[in-house]
């Protein structure tokens, strides 16, 4: 009788069911997300794009001769099932790392770093491809120990602060925190537009930015540990809409 039941510690068993970072938003930041010509991470969807598209001269690929001018060959479905597992790419395989894979592989290209500019500007756009669908992450087979490893991982104390991901998302989701309201800090919007900051945010800089908040030291870009809480907050999400670009503080 586990099934939609989460039991933290010792606290009372509450319902988890997946609720957007958007629901906690104000009503002028969601019609800023709504509209595609007012949501300023549509900019990186076009950067995007222009990348998608682009065939250099020396070169016998652009992303779209094998998925299409507008990525409509994508299949949207499996994209939505990122990050995934693939014994041929060694095992955990986040969208950024898919992408990459491509880059190099299928364009001869030499890859790029995790999180590097372009990596994030096609991030978007193909994840904008896939907006509106819900999420879908394997939790069974050899994904099974991965989710525990990154359920273990958001549980861990971190910092002087000695606090865990989990206090802040789950026990105090609703509370206002530095004129924020702590949302389930879910990842369904990612790569996301941020306008305190006025740029576009990685998942994994967004991770960075709430271990620095709380006075820890982050994981890097690309590790082990940020892929394997990656896998874990989208499993978690599995159901809600992908919104990328999403608007948040
Ligand atoms: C030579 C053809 C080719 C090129 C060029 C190519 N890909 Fe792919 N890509 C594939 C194939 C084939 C698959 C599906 C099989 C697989 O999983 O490897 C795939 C899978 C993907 C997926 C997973 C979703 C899906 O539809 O299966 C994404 C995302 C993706 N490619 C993005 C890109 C991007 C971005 C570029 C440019 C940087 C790119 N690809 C360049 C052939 C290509
Ligand atoms: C001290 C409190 C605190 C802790 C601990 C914390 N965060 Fe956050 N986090 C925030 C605040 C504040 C925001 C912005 C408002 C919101 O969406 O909750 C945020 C936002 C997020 C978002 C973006 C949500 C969205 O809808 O865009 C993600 C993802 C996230 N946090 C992940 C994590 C992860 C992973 C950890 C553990 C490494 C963590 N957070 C730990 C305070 C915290």
């Amino acid at each position: 009788m586990t099934g939609c039941l989460l039991v933290v510690g010792a606290m009372p068993a509450f319902a988890v069911e997946p609720i957007s970072g958007y629901e906690f938003l104000t009503e002028e930041t969601r019609a800023m997300q709504d509209d595609d010509f007012e949501n300023p991470g549509m900019v990186t969807v076009d950067e995007g794009q222009r990348l998608f598209q682009e065939h250099r001269p020396d070169e016998e690929h652009a992303c779209a001769s094998c998925h299409g001018a507008d990525g409509e060959k994508l299949d949207t479905k499996r994209i939505a099932g990122y990050p995934d597992f693939d014994p041929n790419l060694g095992g955990l395989v986040t969208l950024q790392e898919k992408i990459n894979h491509c880059w190099e592989i299928n364009m001869d290209r030499f890859p790029l770093t995790y999180d590097h500019p372009d990596l994030i500007s096609l991030e978007t756009y193909v994840r904008n491809r896939a907006k509106g669908e819900a999420i879908n992450i394997i939790t069974d087979g050899p994904m099974a120990k991965l989710l525990k490893k990154g359920e273990a991982l958001y549980k861990t104390r971190y910092g002087q602060l000695n606090m865990s991901c989990n206090h802040c998302h789950i026990q105090h989701q609703g509370l206002m925190l530095r004129g924020q309201k702590l949302s389930q800090g879910q990842a369904n919007g990612f790569p996301e537009y941020r306008l305190g900051r006025g740029r576009i945010t990685s998942l994994h800089q967004r991770m960075r930015e709430c271990f620095i908040s709380f006075r820890a030291e982050p994981f890097d870009a690309g590790s082990e540990p940020f892929r394997l809480i990656e896998l874990y907050l989208m499993s978690r999400g599995n159901g809600l809409e992908i919104e990328t670009p999403a608007v948040r503080f």
